[in-house]
Formats: C-alpha cells, sequence, structure tokens
C-alpha cells in the first residue's frame, strides 16, 4: 500500500500539526439567565448546571467565565409575570432588570462582551416575539418595539444587540434606530437563521416564556428548509448586520456550512437548551461522558464553519480546555 491514511494520525504530534478545526474559549460566548434579588441562584430543572442567577451573582459568574478566557455573555431576563404586557413595555424601562445587570457588568468587568437579545417574548404576556393580534403575530408594527428596546440596551451598555424574533426587516429597523441615538458603534448579532425548534423547551422553561397560544412557526423557519437560510443571510447582510447566528448548532450543521459558504460575515452557532440538556441528561444516566461530547459539539461547529459558538457549556468548555 502506497496510500496508509493512518499514518497522519500515528501520534499526538502529527495530530496536532494537521488539525484543521480548534475550540477555544475566545470564540464562546455564554448565555445566562438573570433574575431580580440579592444572592439568588434558582437552578432550571431541565438545564442541570445553570440557574437563574441575582444580578450579584451573575456578575461572579461572569467573572469566573471572564478570567477562564471566554470574553462574551449574552444576557436573557427571567421576569415576573406582572411586569410582563401585551407590547413588552418592561424592555424600554431604563431601571430594568435587564439594564441593570447590563451597567453592572460592564462596571465590573469592563472589557467582556455584553450581547443582549432582542424580542418580545420575555417581557410579553403572550409568550410571542412580536405583537400578537387576534392570534396573528404582526409584523411592521413590531419593528419600532424592537428598535427601541435595542436602544435601551445600548444606552444601558451593551457592546452587541441580538435580535432573535424573526421579524421581516428587524435589521434595517434596529440600524436606523442605533445610529439616530448615536450607537453607531453598537454590533449586531442577527439571529439569522432561526428555525421553529423544539430544541428551545428548556429555554422557555427558564424565562417562563412559551406561547401561550399557538406555536412560532409563521416567524421562524421550517427545519425542512436550507435555501430559505441563504434568502435570510443576504437580506440581513444588506441591511447592516454584523455577525450572522445559526440556530439550533448540532441538528443544523449543514446550514451553518451553507451560510459559511454564503457570507463574508462572521458566523455563529447557537448550541441550544435542548442540546445542553440531551448532553446532560445522558452523562447523569452515566451514558455520556459529558466533558468529551461537549468539546466534540463544540468542534464540530467549529468544523462546519463558525466562528463563534453560543454554548450554556462555554465556562464547563473553557476549564476542560484549561486542563
Ligand atoms: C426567544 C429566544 C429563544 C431562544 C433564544 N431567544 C427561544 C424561542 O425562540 O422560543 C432559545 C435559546 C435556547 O433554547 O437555548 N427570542
Amino acid at each position: 500500500m502506497n496510500q496508509r491514511p493512518r499514518r497522519n494520525r500515528l501520534n499526538p504530534a502529527i495530530r496536532g500539526m494537521i488539525r484543521e478545526s480548534q475550540v477555544n474559549p475566545a470564540n464562546l460566548v455564554w448565555p445566562a439567565f438573570v433574575q431580580e434579588g440579592k444572592n439568588l441562584r434558582s437552578p432550571i430543572a431541565s438545564m442541570p448546571g445553570i440557574s437563574r442567577l441575582s444580578i450579584d451573582q451573575l456578575v461572579a459568574d461572569c467573572q469566573r467565565a471572564f478570567d477562564l478566557g471566554v470574553p462574551a455573555v449574552a444576557l436573557f431576563p427571567a421576569l415576573d409575570e406582572s411586569l410582563k404586557n401585551s407590547e413588552g413595555k418592561e424592555s424600554l424601562n431604563p431601571n430594568g432588570l435587564l439594564q441593570r445587570a447590563v451597567k453592572e457588568l460592564k462596571k465590573t468587568i469592563p472589557g467582556m462582551l455584553v450581547i443582549t437579545d432582542v424580542a418580545l417574548d420575555p417581557y410579553s404576556s403572550d409568550g410571542h416575539d412580536g405583537l400578537v393580534q387576534d392570534g396573528k403575530i404582526l409584523n411592521d408594527e413590531t419593528l419600532p418595539l424592537l428598535a427601541g428596546m435595542a436602544v435601551a440596551q445600548a444606552e444601558a451598555g451593551a457592546d452587541v444587540v441580538a435580535p432573535s424574533d424573526m421579524m421581516d426587516g428587524r435589521i434595517d429597523a434596529i440600524r436606523w434606530a442605533l445610529d439616530e441615538a448615536g450607537f453607531e458603534d453598537v454590533l449586531i448579532c442577527s439571529y439569522c437563521a432561526k428555525y421553529a425548534s423544539a430544541f428551545y423547551g428548556p429555554f422557555r422553561d427558564a424565562l417562563d416564556s412559551a406561547p401561550k397560544e399557538g406555536d412560532k412557526k409563521t416567524y421562524q423557519m421550517d427545519p425542512a428548509n436550507a435555501r430559505e437560510a441563504i434568502r435570510e443571510v443576504m437580506l440581513d447582510e444588506e441591511e447592516g448586520a454584523d455577525w450572522i447566528l445559526i440556530k439550533p448548532g448540532l441538528p443544523y450543521l449543514d446550514i451553518i456550512r451553507l451560510t459559511r459558504e454564503h457570507t463574508a460575515l462572521p458566523v455563529a452557532a447557537y448550541h441550544v437548551s435542548g442540546e445542553y440538556a440531551m448532553l446532560k441528561a445522558a452523562a447523569e444516566k452515566g451514558w455520556l461522558d459529558y466533558d468529551s461530547c461537549l468539546i466534540e459539539s463544540l468542534l464540530s461547529m467549529r468544523r462546519a464553519g463558525a466562528d463563534m459558538i453560543f454554548t450554556y457549556g462555554a465556562i464547563d468548555a473553557a476549564s476542560i480546555l484549561h486542563r
């Protein structure tokens, strides 16, 4: 035989020399849930190891993440039902929970990037990402609310706003509003191809944000479609997105690859709550090794073309990589 592929796998030095993809803490974003209170950590049953954190605890965990080399946190507020209404008004409150969390983080760990989620659902009594009228999710009427929310987050100090709502035209609306308010340096990470996925279940437990009626299929994408993702990427690029995010991660590696091939913008992948829950559940049963499977999952998304990865396992992964 003059062809022996195994020669390239002979020892760790050779394997290291030819390794094509790597997972580094520098490419990870840690999504975190914030709640009111002091010294509070409320575990989320369907996401072992993840809790809703009061701001002081959030800052402590972010410091830990940052010290391990994770440069960014993505924040999601868990609001009391009494603060939710059909227009998600609380999202504009300069002293609202999310805004206070952003301010505290930027004050304590100025070098850490703070990414905020733009969508109505954490604030909405309907549990939808846009305004609801007679069971319909309104598009154009939702845009000014999203733009206002993004500006409120930028005013609190957010470095990156991340619209996850999937309304048409929102990147354009948000970019204009940010620029007009003097925030031309705030980045937009567009949840560009976000699928109507059942893997978001544990996240909705965490925020108690499941739709009260209906589903999200008229705005989030059909899991059967790939070409539609290219269309979304092209539009978001034109509208001024800085980063393009694909979500979920592992079940959509083909979409990550396709996106990588159709844009010069940085591509992010979101390893979502259900993907994290699956790993944890199997590990709890002793059926999988969590550490190895986590790193392999992240590596697969990097190999598919993701520059950065949002993962609830960011702190775990960074500690594993430092070993
Ligand atoms: C909502 C939003 C969701 C996630 C991030 N932003 C859930 C949804 O669309 O219902 C899911 C993240 C995850 O599952 O980890 N705007």
